[in-house]
């Protein structure tokens, strides 16, 4: 038996709020993993798609609202089944400071564009793709970044560029951005565990 036997198993929770694709790749990516574990699905929206692939998938599903969100009840649930590091994915909340202090550089964030352009309070989803569109913008991408307690302003971890074609519509944009975060978002979560943002500290 090797020490690699006794490395603890690194518990991620992913949090959505919409249809889940990304969350889906994620646990794709990470079942049958040997060092890693989607060890929940938390969702803030009682008719997110999420919800129907975490069944699917068979990853325990916590379903709360934003008072368990600040309230400190969601913090409870993430210690109560000891997750390591969290993984927004369309997730639409803002995430309370307290939690940020509680997961240092251990809550990870996907953005559908090349931020600090059209981040902030109420970029999400469509708005994002519609604004870069409106905006003439020539490329747009993915950013990868750390979460810290004002929207879309983390570290940034990794960014991925795409075209933004002439004819382009929010669909279709949407659709090649959607491509770029089931490519990158599981491997740079993969580089990132494997490199010390793993297990937290205990004692
Ligand atoms: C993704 O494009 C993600 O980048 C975006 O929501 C979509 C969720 O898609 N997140 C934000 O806009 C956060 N500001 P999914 O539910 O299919 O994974």
């Amino acid at each position: 038996m090797s020490n690699a036997d006794f490395r603890p198993v690194i518990r991620l929770a992913i949090l959505a709020s919409g249809s889940g694709t990304n969350a889906q790749r994620l646990v794709e990516h990470f079942a049958g993993h040997a060092a890693v574990e989607v060890a929940l699905i938390g969702t803030d929206n009682a008719k997110a798609g999420v919800i129907q692939r975490a069944w699917a998938l068979g990853v325990p599903l916590f379903l709360f609202d934003k008072t368990l969100l600040r309230n400190g009840e969601l913090q409870e649930e993430l210690a109560a089944q000891r997750i390591d590091v969290i993984l927004l994915a369309g997730f639409m909340q803002l995430i309370p400071a307290e939690l940020v202090r509680t997961f240092p550089k251990r809550i990870i964030n996907i953005h559908p564009a090349l931020l600090p352009k059209y981040g902030g309070k109420g970029m999400y989803g469509d708005r994002v793709h519609a604004a870069v569109i409106a905006a003439g913008e020539k490329e747009s991408g993915i950013t990868i970044h750390f979460v810290n307690e004002h929207y879309d302003e983390g570290e940034h971890i990794a960014q991925f560029h795409c075209p933004v074609l002439p004819t382009d519509t929010v669909t279709s944009l949407a659709e090649r951005v959607h491509g770029l975060e089931h490519a990158h978002y599981p491997a740079v979560v993969e580089k990132l565990v494997a490199t010390g943002h793993g297990p937290r500290a205990t004692g």
